[in-house]
C-alpha cells in the first residue's frame, strides 16, 4: 500500500472519501454545524482563502458560497477532480490545482486566510510546509488549521501543533471540536481547530 505522503495513497480514497459525514456534509446538520465553526472564523467575504490538501473541494466550495474567493490545492489528481465536480455542481467559482501543499505555487501575501483540514499529520515536514504557508499570507493573515489526533493512532495532538505555530506566529488560539454534530457521531479523541491571526 502507499503511504498518505502519495498522491496515490489518496487517490485510492477518492471515491468513497465523501461518504463520512465530516467530509461530504451531505447531512445539512453536519453542514450547518461547520458552516457555524468556520464562517465566523473567516475574515468578512471576499476574503482570499488557500484551502491546502482540500480534497474533494467540501470546504472549497462552503466558503465560496458565502463569498469567499477560495482557491485550493491538492496533490491527489482524483480529489481535485471531484473538487472541480462539486464546485461546477454547486455553481461557485473557485480554482482548484494538482501541487504540493508543502510549496504552494502562490506568490507571498497572496491570501488573507490559510485553511487546513485534516492535512499536517499527512506531511513528511509540517513544519516546512507550515512556513510556506505563512509566507502566502498577507499581513494581517490568518492560519486556521483543522487537526485532530484520531483513536485510530494517527494525527498530530494540539499542543504539539499549537508549539510548532507559536514557533513562527505569536498566536495559536486552540478550540477542541467535541460536538458530535460536527462529526455525524459522538467522538472520544481529540480534534480541534488552531486560529492564528498574527
Ligand atoms: C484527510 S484528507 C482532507 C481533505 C479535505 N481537507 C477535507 O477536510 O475534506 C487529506 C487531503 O490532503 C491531501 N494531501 C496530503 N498530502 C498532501 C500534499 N503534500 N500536498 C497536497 N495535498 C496533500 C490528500 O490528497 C487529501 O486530499
Amino acid at each position: 500500500m502507499d503511504s498518505m505522503d502519495a498522491p496515490e495513497f489518496w487517490d485510492d480514497q477518492a471515491a468513497e472519501f465523501d461518504e463520512a459525514p465530516d467530509h461530504g456534509l451531505r447531512d445539512a446538520a453536519v453542514r450547518g454545524a461547520w458552516a457555524g465553526l468556520l464562517l465566523p472564523l473567516l475574515p468578512p467575504a471576499p476574503a482570499r482563502v488557500a484551502d491546502l490538501g482540500c480534497g474533494t473541494g467540501t470546504l472549497t466550495v462552503l466558503m465560496a458560497q458565502a463569498g469567499h474567493r477560495v482557491a485550493g490545492l491538492d496533490f491527489a489528481p482524483r480529489m481535485v477532480a471531484l473538487a472541480r465536480e462539486k464546485i461546477a455542481a454547486a455553481g461557485v467559482a473557485a480554482d482548484v490545482v494538482v501541487g504540493d501543499a508543502s510549496s504552494p505555487p502562490w506568490k507571498a501575501g497572496s491570501f488573507d486566510v490559510v485553511l487546513t483540514r485534516h492535512v499536517p499529520w499527512a506531511l513528511p515536514d509540517p513544519e516546512a510546509a507550515l512556513t510556506m504557508w505563512i509566507d502566502v499570507l498577507g499581513p494581517g493573515g490568518r492560519l486556521i488549521l483543522i487537526e485532530g489526533r484520531w483513536s485510530s493512532g494517527v494525527g498530530l495532538g494540539s499542543a504539539d501543533v499549537a508549539e510548532l505555530v507559536l514557533r513562527h506566529r505569536s498566536e495559536a488560539e486552540v478550540t477542541r471540536l467535541d460536538d458530535p454534530a460536527l462529526w455525524g457521531t459522538p467522538i472520544d479523541d481529540e480534534r480541534y481547530v488552531i486560529t492564528s491571526r498574527r
